[in-house]
């Protein structure tokens, strides 16, 4: 369904996938005060066609909802080629879909694990495959990919989580290399901790974190992560804090992440020693 508004840029749009909440719904906020028109593409319908109505109307732009699961094996394919048979131009892509657990990597539902791997890797990165081609095709376009600071640090407890984002960071830097040349730029945006509806039932006291501003607001987020990808930054980490994090956990040496792991209460430790499993 189409919400239409009456500002463009220059006709190219902005596809943002997690777009319904948190981090998502804010750079498509942003997107649509530059005057972007929006594909917003979420997996709750209702939600997502609320969002977008909303954007359009607060905004003047055109956005279209595409209700969407992009933890499928074929969701960048089908993503794709909905976007085509809409006959619309993509400009910009943002994947910043994403879940969140904690847990011993071998204790984790293999289902929510491989659903994790499709959503942060598997179509993060086709849909740059598809998108960027056509980009590269028509030398100019965005590619901003949302990855995290834990993609600095290897971390027990968030062993699916961490290593998918760490996989986008290193992604994101090598297809902007290879995009470069021809007018493309690719971003990689790494928040640290964000106030949004990620960590729902992790057991993370988010309203807390809020209040002693652990926590960061996610339009800040999404400002900085706009800003930078229309600046042609490669990595852009918001805030000071978030910075001092990245810099510190990756010199960090591992046994100190052993200590912490074994005073915070979110970083779950086996409940027996090994030997008696
Ligand atoms: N919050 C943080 O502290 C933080 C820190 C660093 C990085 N990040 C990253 O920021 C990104 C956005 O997260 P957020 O914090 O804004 O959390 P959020 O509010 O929970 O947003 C996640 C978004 O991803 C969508 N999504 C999840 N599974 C999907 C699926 N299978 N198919 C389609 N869409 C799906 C959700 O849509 P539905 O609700 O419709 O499923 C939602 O719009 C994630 O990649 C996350 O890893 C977050």
């Amino acid at each position: 369904m189409t919400y239409t508004g009456s500002r463009t840029t220059n006709g190219g749009w902005a596809l943002v996938t997690g777009a319904c909440s948190g981090i998502g719904l804010e750079l498509s906020r942003n997107l649509a005060r530059r005057g972007y028109p929006l594909i917003m593409v979420s997996n709750r319908e209702t939600e997502l066609i609320a969002a977008a109505e909303q954007l359009a109307s607060e905004h003047g732009v055109s956005t279209q909802a595409i209700a969407f699961d992009l933890a499928r094996p074929d969701a960048s394919r089908s993503l794709y080629e909905e976007v085509r048979r809409r006959a619309l131009d993509v400009d910009v892509l943002v994947s910043n879909a994403g879940m969140f657990f904690f847990g011993e990597a071998v204790e984790a539902d293999p289902d929510r694990a491989e659903g994790m791997l499709h959503l942060h890797v598997v179509t993060p990165s086709l849909l740059a495959r598809w998108f960027g081609g056509d980009m590269r095709a028509r030398r100019h376009g965005h590619v901003l990919f949302v990855s995290s600071i834990c993609a600095w640090r290897d971390f027990p407890g968030i062993a699916w989580y961490g290593s998918s984002k760490r996989y986008l960071r290193s992604f994101s830097a090598s297809l902007r290399e290879e995009l470069a040349p021809w007018g493309v730029s690719v971003t990689c945006l790494a928040p640290g901790a964000v106030a949004t509806d990620l960590y729902d039932k992790t057991g993370v006291p988010v309203q807390k974190a809020v209040k002693y501003k652990v926590m960061a607001d996610p339009a800040r987020i999404a400002k900085a992560g706009v800003d930078g990808m229309l600046r042609g930054k490669a990595v852009v980490i918001p805030g000071l804090s978030a910075k001092i994090m990245t810099a510190a956990m990756a010199t960090m040496p591992q046994g100190l992440i052993h200590l912490l792991r074994t005073r915070a209460p979110f970083l779950p430790m086996p409940d027996k020693e090994p030997s008696d499993r």
